[in-house]
């Protein structure tokens, strides 16, 4: 059976390279646009800025038009994954703009599905220069998405320019809202630092092993009919070595409205939606990592 293509963007990167292996290991023909090359080279490479929207046209329109190969999607990793490392404007404009490109250009070639990584940053409480606590927990994505900084923003303006394109066009495009995202080498230092509780309080204690992320991508682009989604991807459980109520007793006082129980070291960002939506399961949990 021929394969089906996937385009994966940032698959250089620390959550792209596990992407990448995913869909290679399950069968798909993988083309990555990045603007670095990757470490390990299991797939096609077409290095590509998308700030550039004739270069997106141009590597899009090579591996999906007048090709034999079915285009399965786009899977839109690439992008600065934090606030305040690149003047605000940089990062706004690169983190909006390459969406933009990629879903015009997904658009005009009759591309149909696409998975943008948006951030549980977007919510406003990690990069906020005041502290301030959700208005309930655990967060699920009707929870108000609250940034001061143009990384959140970024994030925020991408899931509505998923929302335009899908009016638009009737295109499928799900944003991932993820948790901190593990590699398996983060473990053993996140878990040697575990005394240092209130340095993971900005992002909730959240986390997500790459490895579940790659797998909640591909259940997304084989996912018929889902519209314009925003999707929590965290791991069931916290990256805190607490227990959770314990957890917000001491750091999050103020919160009074817990919608769902807080048992044993669950997490406080919900992957409800995403389980329900999908029919994925996060596999990897931190205390079974080494
Ligand atoms: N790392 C996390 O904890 C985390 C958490 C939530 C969301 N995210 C999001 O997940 C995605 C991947 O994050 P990551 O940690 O793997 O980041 P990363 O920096 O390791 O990888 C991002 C890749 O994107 C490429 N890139 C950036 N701008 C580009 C452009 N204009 N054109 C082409 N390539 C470009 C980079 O070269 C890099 O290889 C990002 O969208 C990030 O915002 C990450």
């Amino acid at each position: 059976m021929e394969k089906k293509r996937i385009i994966i963007t940032g698959g250089s990167g620390k959550a792209g390279q596990w992407i990448v292996k995913h869909f290679v290991q399950n069968n798909y023909d993988v083309i990555n646009l990045d603007v670095k090359a990757p470490a390990e080279t299991i797939c096609r490479t077409i290095i590509t800025d998308l700030n550039d929207l004739g270069q997106v046209h141009n590597a899009l329109s090579q591996y999906s038009t007048g090709s034999r190969q079915e285009v399965a999607g786009i899977v839109h990793f690439a992008a600065i994954p934090q606030a305040y490392t690149h003047t605000n404007d940089v990062c706004f404009r690169n983190n909006v703009m390459s969406t933009y490109h990629i879903l015009e250009a997904a658009a005009n070639l009759g591309i149909g599905k696409v998975v943008l990584a948006s951030s549980e940053s977007s919510y406003g409480i990690c990069f906020a220069s005041e502290f301030f606590e959700p208005q309930y927990l655990p967060i699920d994505e009707e929870h108000p998405q609250l940034p001061e900084d143009s990384y959140g923003l970024s994030k925020v303006v991408n899931e509505v320019t998923a929302q335009t394109f899908n009016r638009r066009t009737g295109m499928q495009v799900v944003s991932f809202r993820l948790g901190n995202i593990l590699v398996p080498e983060s473990y053993a230092q996140l878990k040697a630092n575990f005394d240092d509780t209130a340095a993971r309080l900005r992002i909730l204690w959240s986390y997500i092993d790459a490895r579940d992320v790659a797998t909640a991508c591909l259940k997304a682009i084989e996912a018929e009919g889902l519209g314009a989604e925003a999707l929590i991807i965290a791991a069931d459980d916290s990256s805190s070595n607490r227990l959770t109520l314990e957890l917000v007793e001491q750091y999050l006082p103020g919160v009074k409205d817990i919608r769902s129980p807080l048992d044993g070291r669950t997490s406080l960002i919900s992957n409800a939606k995403a389980k329900r939506l999908l029919g994925w399961e996060p596999q990897y949990k931190l205390m079974e990592q080494e």
